[in-house]
């Protein structure tokens, strides 16, 4: 039997998920020692290999199949735009990717005027602008801290994700629109998806029955 190998996006995203497998008997106990410089954990018994990786590297890793598996945000998924399949919603991680920016900003979006949109996700605030809203803007693409570009003045407005909105509030910033729903999701090599189609779909099914019994049916 192959490997089966797992890219976890780092984080928070990481220990949930890792948490779920526990649930559904997949364990890796090499990966709970907090002090460890490793950078690849295996579970001989299971053949599955698991890796954590920056959260824009997972779809890479699956889409070229040096991992089958991978867990990532619905809003890497989108920004990277790979060849993966998206097989299983997983249901935490749950936020919003808005439009963003101070009050006075709403005029601009209504008149559909020429802003600028500073944002860390330009494929995702091209697509919502151009395809969907028919706006021409001009993207500015910032690395984190995005709400800052709304505050010193850089932009317009900021397409940026919102989870509590503690951040907006905090700064003097509103949501002005909502872009997508965002949660945690699984994805899939599409060879892989082929190759292992029996354990794979045992995955989802086991993930798909925890995901049930703690929130209801998916
Ligand atoms: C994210 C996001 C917002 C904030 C939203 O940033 O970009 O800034 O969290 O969360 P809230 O609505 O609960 O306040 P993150 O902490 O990932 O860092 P970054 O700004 O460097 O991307």
């Amino acid at each position: 039997m192959r490997y089966l190998t797992f890219a976890l996006g780092k984080g928070r995203l990481a220990k949930t998920s890792l948490k779920m497998f526990e649930e559904i008997g997949i364990t890796c106990e090499e990966m709970k020692d907090k002090d460890t410089r490793r950078l690849i954990f295996v579970n001989e018994e299971l053949k599955l290999r698991f890796f954590l990786a920056k959260g824009p590297d997972v779809p890479t890793y699956v889409e070229y199949g040096a991992a089958d598996i991978g867990i990532v945000g619905r809003d890497t998924i989108l920004e990277e735009g790979r060849n993966i399949y998206e097989v299983l919603d997983l249901g935490f991680g749950a936020c919003r990717m808005c439009v963003c920016g101070p009050e006075s900003s709403r005029e601009l979006l209504r008149h559909h005027e020429q802003i600028r949109v500073a944002t860390k996700y330009p494929r995702i605030a091209k697509d919502y602008f151009y395809n969907k809203k028919h706006q021409t803007v001009e993207i500015i693409k910032l690395n984190g801290s995005v709400e800052l570009g709304a505050i010193v003045g850089l932009a317009d407005v900021i397409v940026d994700i919102v989870e509590t909105g503690s951040t907006l509030k905090e700064n003097g910033l509103v949501v002005l629109e909502e872009v997508c729903p965002l949660t945690a999701r699984m994805v899939v090599n599409p060879v892989s998806m082929k190759l292992e189609q029996e354990r794979i779909q045992r995955l989802i099914t086991n993930l798909r029955g925890l995901i049930a019994k703690d929130h209801g049916p998916v």
